[in-house]
């Protein structure tokens, strides 16, 4: 099916049973046989973690379909277990920094012949995706149910790698923390989480950055430079690429040499949650592994929580000198996710989320998770991860609660994450104040949350 982009308003906010039809629309529309484009213009190949949020909506529309979502990620999977962050597809696109950039292939014995893949890793979400998928078949037919599972049987073993390869490569002095090496292995690309850090990253004399793709991209929307990252921190992003390819994406000689290395307290929670569930999947399945990824759920969880302050909210650590880097980003709420934080401290930090310096500003449209605190001077209500609030995020800090066991909280969340999404654009991210969509339309996740938040 070609693209199909119903990014003109409705009328009217759509009902739930509408909202869900259009989401599903837009997830069909972006479907590119064996996988589904993050998003029609600006994105149009697969990244690692939208695919597994995209899997948890299509696991609400065929549970074989969100299969494949997850096949072919992992069907792109380097030597080494890591899940690159993107899976080119065939097209020439023009999206930057393209095959031709990151030359894996060209530099890197472990990464795929067959694929061109960026050399990046995202968060580590496709164990939720695999539990959520399980789940969802229990009410198909017995037919549909038995192939779920022997697929999930099929990829088991690179799905245990891809855990393998983040608990040591990626943590070598097992201090429970993920290391990464670029703000895009965050996700969240230009958090202020990683001013700090970028201020090291300094491109060498003579380096010529590549032109912008996302702006072109975004520009029939009007105002995309104010909420695309600052040209600044493009150069910082494009040396870095630089580094990597430089390293030949050699994770030993990459913690020796790159000028930007953290040790990620979000990415770390999600690596808990993930690896909670899996394990779960392996008990349910007879599945090898259970208690190796119960093991690595114990590390992180430790690291995630060595980071909290008295309130439990969490901070990121530079691992190139041991500064905890504690910003008020979202990312703080990491043990919402990860568990293990004792009651008192759990209350604290879920009063802090509904507080007026988070979700509950009196000037925010939907009482949600802005990406920054508007009590940052940091803060900027448009510019992607600064401020926004981001659907998948929303979805993250609601499944945490429910999994915490707080209930309350996750249904106020929940009722205006389904509010947010009625507007029937399925927009990249929202601004908090006015409620404007902002970046890219019929973005795959945004619309993939909904089917899921509108299912359960
Ligand atoms: N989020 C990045 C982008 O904006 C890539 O991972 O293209």
């Amino acid at each position: 099916m070609s693209a199909t982009h119903p990014i003109s308003a409705p009328a009217a906010k759509l009902t739930r049973s509408q909202t869900a039809a259009r989401a599903a629309y837009v997830l069909a529309g972006n479907d590119r046989g064996r996988l589904t484009v993050a998003a029609p213009h600006l994105y149009p190949h697969m990244w690692s973690w939208d695919a597994a949020f995209i899997a948890m909506g299509l696991a609400r529309v065929s549970t074989r379909r969100a299969l494949t979502e997850l096949e072919t990620l992992l069907s792109a999977q380097w030597r080494t277990g890591m899940v690159p962050h993107i899976v080119f597809t065939d097209d020439e696109t023009g999206y930057e920094p393209g095959p031709r950039r990151w030359a894996c292939r060209e530099v890197c014995p472990d990464a795929p012949g067959h694929v061109a893949t960026s050399g990046l890793i995202q968060p580590p979400v496709h164990g939720v995706a695999v539990r959520r998928i399980l789940d969802a078949a229990r009410i198909a037919a017995a037919g549909e149910r038995q192939e779920v599972v022997e697929r999930i049987r099929a990829m088991w073993p690179a799905l245990l790698a891809w855990h393998r390869y983040l608990a040591t490569r990626r943590d070598p002095e097992e201090r429970g923390l993920v290391t990464i090496y670029h703000g895009w292995e965050s996700g969240l690309d230009n958090s202020p989480r990683w001013d700090a850090p970028y201020a090291a990253v300094i491109p060498a004399p003579g380096f010529v950055p590549f032109r912008r793709a996302d702006l072109h991209a975004l520009s029939a929307l009007g105002g995309a430079a104010a909420q695309r990252p600052s040209d600044a921190d493009y150069t910082k992003y494009q040396w870095l690429v630089e580094e990597l390819r430089r390293a030949r994406y050699d994770d030993e000689r990459a913690h020796r040499t790159l000028s930007f290395r953290m040790g990620d307290v979000l990415t770390s929670a999600l690596f808990v949650a993930a690896n909670e569930e899996l394990a779960t999947v392996a008990d349910e399945l007879g599945l090898p592994g259970a208690d190796e990824l119960i093991g690595y759920a114990d590390r992180f969880r430790r690291g995630v929580l060595g980071t909290c302050d008295e309130s439990g909210f969490a901070a990121d650590v530079d691992l190139r000198d041991g500064t905890v880097v504690r910003t008020p980003t979202i990312a703080g709420f990491a043990p919402l996710v990860s568990g293990g934080l004792d009651a008192a401290r759990r209350r604290a930090l879920v009063e802090r989320l509904m507080s007026a310096d988070w979700c509950g500003h009196p000037g925010f449209v939907h009482a949600l998770p802005p990406s920054t605190s508007p009590a940052s001077p940091d803060f900027d209500p448009v510019r992607y991860w600064r401020g926004p609030q981001w659907p998948p995020m929303t979805w993250l800090l609601i499944w945490g609660l429910e999994r915490s066991g707080e209930q309350e909280a996750a249904h106020m969340l929940r009722e205006a994450a389904i509010d947010q999404l009625a507007d029937g654009l399925f927009a990249e991210y929202y601004h908090p104040f006015t409620g404007e969509p902002l970046g890219a339309r019929a973005q795959s996740w945004t619309a993939a949350v909904a089917l899921d938040l509108l299912a359960t």
